[in-house]
Formats: structure tokens, sequence, C-alpha cells
């Protein structure tokens, strides 16, 4: 293989500079590990990397590294992300100075992203690394910002080339009124980088090595080029607010897409994590929340309220309001809620009807199966056209282990009925109202545990009469 056709396959790389405390959120965690739409902060960055196809990726960690290397094995698996760490943060120069060593010996682009700055598109990291490789020089991003305070103003010459940029604590007052400024990313040549992260000083305000320095000196040799990005597309996260002004950013970005061809209630008042799927004519009420690996089907309607964690719903199912769900099935056609509770493991048939109150876990129901109302059922098979009465509960944990409770085809559970697992009831067997069953019921059989009813007649008047008694003897 000849070398172009090497360095055409492989000679993008990323550095992603991620060392930082994130004083700003007064957290106990890491600023990386903060979620927006369920995802880590830092993962945004490796996301775009990944679809960029740079290889190696490389994080510069310091703060909480452990943790966020776990969370980085854990979201993109391991090995796809190298880490170094940066133990003290001498600056954003020098943390793109310990990021290179992995890279020793190989030659190309090398893209640098912060771990906090999670909105720039594929399109705009594409054009940066364009530019670098056009011109074989240093490209940066820059934006116009009404407010420039606290970024590294650009500076630029009489020909509107960059010629360096300025940190707003070493800035002139003059400096400071440009509204031009770094945005911190940057494409440029490994040879480069290495060379001129190499002769950093930390000769300035903050007695830091500024990554920014390298502006300067790019443009007296290799030059520097600009790509321009939006306020909003280069925003870092530095507090809590800028955190989920982010998220309401990239909900409104995901909703806006879904809702070509599915209708949402309340755009604004709903959140929806990327990795959520919604067909073709799905209704979606206000205040629903859709997470993780959730898929909506063709038709299903969510109603206002309901929050949905790695469910799929299926075509034409309905979640009424309230109704709070994980890790569950729920089939074509099914009707759930509202306030109704499916836990991990719950499958339900096609046209299966979960009511008010009912709370289900690692349980299945079989098509057309009901428990509409106050229910309980845990670790329980339910085969089709089943009826569980309200107020049946499963009793499948004995303080030292679950277990199931298999109740066939066509049985009737009356209500109000305990089912001590491990325990059977047969095809088509009818559960008379308030039974304990703690025994298997044979198909097609009667179970009742009733005490026989006694009455007594003209009891009422008996009693009324004692009380009648009673008082006139006092007076
Ligand atoms: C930097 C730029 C500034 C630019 C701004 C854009 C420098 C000197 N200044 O500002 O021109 O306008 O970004 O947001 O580069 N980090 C490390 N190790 C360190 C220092 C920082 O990993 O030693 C990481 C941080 O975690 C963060 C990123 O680098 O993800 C940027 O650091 P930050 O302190 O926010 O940048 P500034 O110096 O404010
Ligand atoms: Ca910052």
């Amino acid at each position: 293989m000849s070398r172009g056709q090497m360095k055409a396959k492989n000679d993008l790389a990323c550095l992603i500079l991620a060392a930082g405390k994130g004083t700003r959120m007064y957290s106990a965690r890491a600023k990386m590990l903060h979620p927006i739409l369920g995802v880590p902060l830092v993962s945004y960055p490796v996301e775009r990397a990944l679809e960029l196809r740079a290889s190696p990726i490389v994080a510069v960690l310091g703060h909480q590294r452990a943790e966020v290397e776990e969370a980085l094995v854990a979201r993109h698996g391991q090995g796809t992300v190298t880490v170094v760490e940066q133990t003290e943060q001498k600056g954003t120069g020098h943390a793109v100075r310990l990021g290179l060593a992995p890279l020793r010996g190989w030659e190309g682009t090398v893209l640098i992203l912060y771990g906090d700055v999670p909105l720039l598109s594929r399109e705009t990291l594409t054009a940066l690394v364009k530019k670098s490789r056009k011109g074989g020089s240093l490209a940066i991003l820059t934006a116009e910002l009404s407010d420039p305070h606290g970024y590294g103003r650009v500076i630029r010459d009489g020909q509107g080339r960059a010629v360096g940029v300025v940190e707003e604590k070493d800035a002139s007052d003059e400096q400071r009124r440009i509204r031009e400024v770094n945005a911190g990313i940057y494409a440029a040549p490994a040879a480069f980088l290495r060379q001129a992260t190499g002769r950093l000083s930390p000769r300035n305000a903050q007695g830091e090595l500024y990554l920014t320095d390298i502006i300067a000196k790019a443009a007296t040799g290799i030059g520097v080029a600009s790509v321009s990005v939006s306020a909003e597309e280069m925003a870092g996260i530095n507090d809590r607010q800028q955190l989920i002004a982010v998220e309401k950013i990239l909900c409104r970005r995901i909703v806006g897409g879904w809702m070509k061809h599915a209708t949402f209630r309340d755009p604004e008042a709903v959140l929806v994590e990327a990795s959520v799927t919604i067909d073709a004519d799905a209704e979606i009420g206000r205040n629903v929340v859709l997470r993780g690996r959730t898929k909506i089907g063709v038709g299903a309607r969510i109603d206002d309220g309901c929050i949905v964690n790695d469910t799929e719903v299926g075509a034409g199912a309905v979640l009424l309001p309230y109704t709070v769900t994980s890790q569950s099935i729920v089939g074509p056609g099914a009707k759930v809620g509202p306030f109704a509770h499916l836990r991990p493991g719950t499958e339900l048939g096609p046209d299966v009807h979960v009511g008010n109150y009912v709370e289900t876990k690692k349980t299945r129901l079989g098509r057309g199966s009901k428990a509409n109302h106050l229910t309980y059922l845990g670790d329980t098979i339910v085969g089709e056209g089943v009826n569980v009465g309200a107020g049946t509960i499963t009793c499948n944990y004995n303080g030292y282990e679950k277990r199931q409770t298999i109740i066939e085809d066509g049985a009737f559970i009356g209500s109000d009925t305990q089912l001590v697992a491990p325990v059977r009831v047969g095809k088509r067997a009818v559960v008379a109202a308030g039974a304990t069953i703690t025994e298997d019921i044979r198909d097609g059989a009667l179970a009742i545990t009733r005490v026989p009813l006694k009455q007594v007649d003209g009891y009422a008047d008996k009693v009324a009469q004692r009380y009648a008694e009673k008082a006139a003897a006092k007076r």
C-alpha cells in the first residue's frame, strides 16, 4: 500500500480536552459526567469524532479521571477512546501536549475538541478539517458574539488574516472590544502541533500554557485559516443553566425531526432522547418523557405525563396518562393506564389491557388478556384471553426469593385474589373472588376459598334496641 492510500484511510485523529474540574457546576460529580438527554457531556465530542471516523480518539482527563473513563467505556466500549491523564490542569496547551503522546510518530490531521462543547455539528467539524488539509494550515473555529466576555479574542491583520488570539485576562481595552472569539476548536497537522506545543511559555496573566499561543506561531509559519460558527453551536457548558439550555436545544432538534410524521401536542413540553425512534402517525401528549431504547410504533398514542424508558410500544398501542414504563414491551393495540407502572421485563401481547394502578414486573400477558384495576403481577406468565380481576396480587416473594405464578389461557381470576407463588392456575379455571390460592388449580375447575356466608336475620334491630336500652338506663 502506498503512503497516499494509508493517509486517505486514516489520517484524522481527535484530541478531546476534558481534564477541567467544572468549578461552576458546584457539583460532587465531574462536569464531564453530567448528562444531557441521558448522555454524559463528554460523550458528545466522542460521538462527533466517531462520525468523522477519527482514529485514534484521545481524551485528556484529570478531574475524576477514573469515573469519566468508566463512563466512556460504558458508552463507547473498551478501547474506543485512549485516555491520557493530566494530573494538574496547567492549561489547554499543556493538555494538548500530553494528548499528543499516544500519537507519537503518527502523521495526519488532528482535530481538537473540548469535552464541554456538545452542540458542534458534523458539517462544521468536517469544514474545519477540510480547511486545515487544504492549506496544510491551522484551522480555527470562531464566532461573532454580542457579549464576547471571557473568551479569547481573534486578532486579525490589515488583510483580515487571523494572526493571534488574546485571552480576556491578557487583552488590552481595545482588544476586549473585538467581538470575534475563539471557540477553542482546532484542526492542524500533527507535526505542527507537536512542535508548537513543545515550546509554550506560561508567561501570561494566568500562568498557564495557552494552546492559543499556537495561532501566532502558525500565522508566521503554516498559516491560519478560520471557519465561523453561530454562538449557539459553539456554546460551552460551564454551569447548570447552560447545561439545561443546551439540553432544550438538542431536544427541540430531535422533536423537530420526528414532527414531520408524528404529532406532538406540545413540542416544548416533552423530553425525547436521541436514541428513541418514533414511527409515523404516533401521537405524543404533553409532558411526556421518552428515554433510552424506546421505540414508538406506527399510530401509537402516548398520552400526557407518560414516562417511557427503554420500552417498545407496538403499532396502535395506547399509553393513557401518567403511565410509567421501563424495559418493557407493549404489544400492538394494547391499552395501558392511566397510572399504570410497567417495570422491567414486562411483555404485553397484542390487545392486552392493563388499567389504572396496576404494576407489573417480569410478567408476560398473552393476547387479549386484561388486568384492569389495582393489581400487582410479578414474575408471572399469563396466557391468552385471561381476565385478572380487580385487586389481584401475586405474592411472588417469600422474604428470600422471587417465585413464579402461571395463569393459563382463558382463566378467570376473581377480584381480590392472592396468588401465593409458586402456583399455577389451569386453563379456563375460575378463581372465585377473595381467594387465597396456595396450590395449583386444575384446568376448568372452580377454586373458592371463602368461609361460608352466614346471615343473621333481625340483627340490625337487635343491636339498635340494645343501645336504646343502655341510653334509657343512663337517664
Ligand atoms: C479557552 C481558550 C479561549 C477560548 C475558550 C473557548 C485557551 C488558553 N483559551 O478558554 O481562547 O475562547 O477556550 O471556550 O485555550 N482543559 C484541560 N486541561 C487544562 C485546561 C483546560 O483539559 O489544563 C480543558 C477543559 O476541561 C475544557 C477545555 O480544555 O474542556 C477548555 O478549557 P477552559 O478552561 O474552559 O478554556 P479557557 O481557558 O476558558
Ligand atoms: Ca470554558
